[in-house]
């Protein structure tokens, strides 16, 4: 006896379908499983015979060998052990013969008793499959909400090999999963808003740029001046994800076992912020289990380096190359697999040891020399990275003290962002990109066109800043951005030299 069931196995951030053969002959008790399966799935037999036998369907006494195809690809983890049930009751007669599985895919990993465990990457394997033309999905419970967003197909929350069973055979149904939709508003999702934060209004508007134009951007200024309170109100700023991204970034977190169970999809933006002492692996993916870092997890929101000079260089340089191409390549025994990782990065950091060094008041402690050492711990080519870095000056008593009648709620800016977006959306959309931060030299080319007198002011700074052509380019997008904002098609010469504002500190504190 044959039968053939469905399932899927994962290789990076997508999915795969994976077609089960089970066959089942009358000869001396036996259970082989072939088709590049690792220890994790060959200890499905133990599994499927325990599930069977304490499920209450005595495992049948069959010589049984399992085909996972395709054969090319190796088969991880423990998600095939519940296909591998099916075929195996279907071919001891346990299911009815005229039960159609051809569109159905299995997934889940058995406990002894039968109970299912939930599996990482529901979400990616359920989409592959969807693509494929299956169109109902048996999963374990904790995986059925986020399998519900792909949208036409069936899901069932099973939690034992014997209640699906009956729910094949039709003698004892189960209601399809359904999850209610989720609202994203900033207040509510975020739990912060912008409001919160009194003066500092160049802050506030750099961030509100760096959100319309996808900037990265570095907050400097003395403690206490409310760099940890801005750069966690920015995804309160940014547009709300879309649908696809919404879906890339819930795969990433479905992978790494991350998911709120009780969220189908992530749609407010993630904000990661890993400690200074996470080592590169953590933080770009990679590892001896490789996983996706935090770079991954932040993917379509924001990566937060708060005490930026603390991290070591040698795990901040391992960001250069992802915040160019955001994608990430790692390395691993199975091939090499590829994670998204379009974030937005925002650095905190002190300007110095003492934290102090020009301060209007507090005078600093550091050697001159010190304060150079100090922020030379951020190399060069990642500063360069940096879009817009930004001063913040210290706040005083009063102003903290009494309310801020020009703070403005995170809906109000959101807005303000959102518009900025629309007006660059046409140009994006004929190109390919998203955001202004991802325009490639071509483009800048292409879409920074300056008035004259724009062009002149540019020149100028160009020499004086003395500009790489990386942050040449970087001063154009910005530039870009804040026409964008004014709903301008032309760069004029006011968005330049707010644009150079935001390069400033390259002069102060690195070339002093
Ligand atoms: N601009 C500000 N508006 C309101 N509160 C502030 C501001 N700056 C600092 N604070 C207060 O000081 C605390 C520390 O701010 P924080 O953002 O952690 O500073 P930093 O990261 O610059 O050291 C905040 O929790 C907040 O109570
Ligand atoms: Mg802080």
């Amino acid at each position: 006896m044959l039968s053939t069931v469905y399932s899927a196995g994962l290789f990076g951030i997508d999915g795969y379908v994976v077609t089960v053969e089970c066959n089942s002959q009358k000869r001396k008790q036996s259970f082989e499983i072939v088709g590049l399966p690792d220890t994790a799935v060959k200890e499905a037999k133990e599994r499927v015979r325990g599930a069977c036998d304490n499920g209450g369907m005595k495992f049948p006494p069959l010589a049984h060998t399992v085909n996972l195809a395709p054969a090319d690809k190796r088969k991880e983890g423990a998600g095939f052990d519940l296909a591998i049930v099916i075929g195996i009751l279907r071919n001891a007669g346990y299911i009815k013969p005229e039960v159609d599985l051809s569109k159905s895919v299995f997934i889940g990993e058995l406990s002894l008793s039968g109970q299912l465990r939930p599996v990482r990457g529901c979400l990616s394997m359920c989409s592959a499959a969807d693509k494929q033309g299956f169109d109902t999905f048996y999963v374990p419970r904790a995986n059925a909400p986020e399998v519900t967003v792909i949208p036409g197909v069936k899901v069932f929350a099973i939690d034992n090999v014997a209640q699906l069973v009956n729910h094949i055979n039709g003698t004892k149904l189960q209601p399809p999963a359904f999850v209610l939709p989720q609202k994203d508003t900033p207040g509510r999702s975020y739990g912060v808003d912008f409001i919160d934060v009194k003066g500092q209004y160049q802050a506030k508007r750099a961030m509100e740029i760096a959100a319309a134009g996808g900037h990265n951007i570095l907050l400097i200024g003395p403690p206490g001046t409310g760099k940890s309170m801005l750069a966690k109100r920015l995804p309160t700023i940014m547009p709300k994800m879309s649908f696809d991204e919404s879906i890339e970034t819930t795969k990433i977190h479905s992978i790494s076992g991350l998911l709120d169970e009780r969220d189908a999809l992530i749609i407010v933006r993630p904000f990661r912020s890993p400690h200074h002492t996470m080592s590169s692996a953590g933080l770009v993916g990679g590892g001896a289990n490789p996983m996706p870092g935090e770079i991954s997890l932040a993917h379509n929101g924001v990566l937060f380096l708060d005490e930026f000079t603390e991290f070591p260089k040698q795990v901040t340089d391992a960001l250069r190359q992802p915040l160019e191409d955001r994608k990430v390549t790692i390395t691993r025994s199975a091939g090499r697999v590829t994670y998204p990782c379009s974030f937005m990065l925002v650095a905190a950091m002190n300007p110095c040891r003492c934290g102090y060094y020009g301060h209007p008041t507090r005078p600093c402690t550091c050697r001159p020399d010190d304060v150079k050492r100090y922020i030379s711990k951020i190399s060069g080519p990642l500063l360069d990275r940096m879009d817009i870095q930004i001063e913040l000056p210290s706040v005083s008593y009063e102003e903290l003290s009494r309310p801020d009648p020009l703070a403005e709620k995170s809906e109000v800016i959101r807005e303000r962002v959102k518009r900025g977006r629309m007006f660059s959306k046409a140009r994006m959309e004929e190109d390919g990109f998203t955001c202004n931060a991802e325009l490639s030299p071509a483009m800048v080319r292409k879409y920074c066109v300056l008035t004259d007198k724009a062009q002149e002011y540019l020149k100028e700074a160009y020499d004086v800043l003395g500009l790489s052509a990386r942050g040449y380019d970087r001063l154009l997008r910005v530039a870009r951005t804040i026409a964008d904002l004014d709903e301008l098609e032309v760069i004029n010469d006011e968005h330049i030299a707010e644009a150079i504002n935001y390069r400033k500190l390259d002069k102060k504190y690195w070339n002093y």
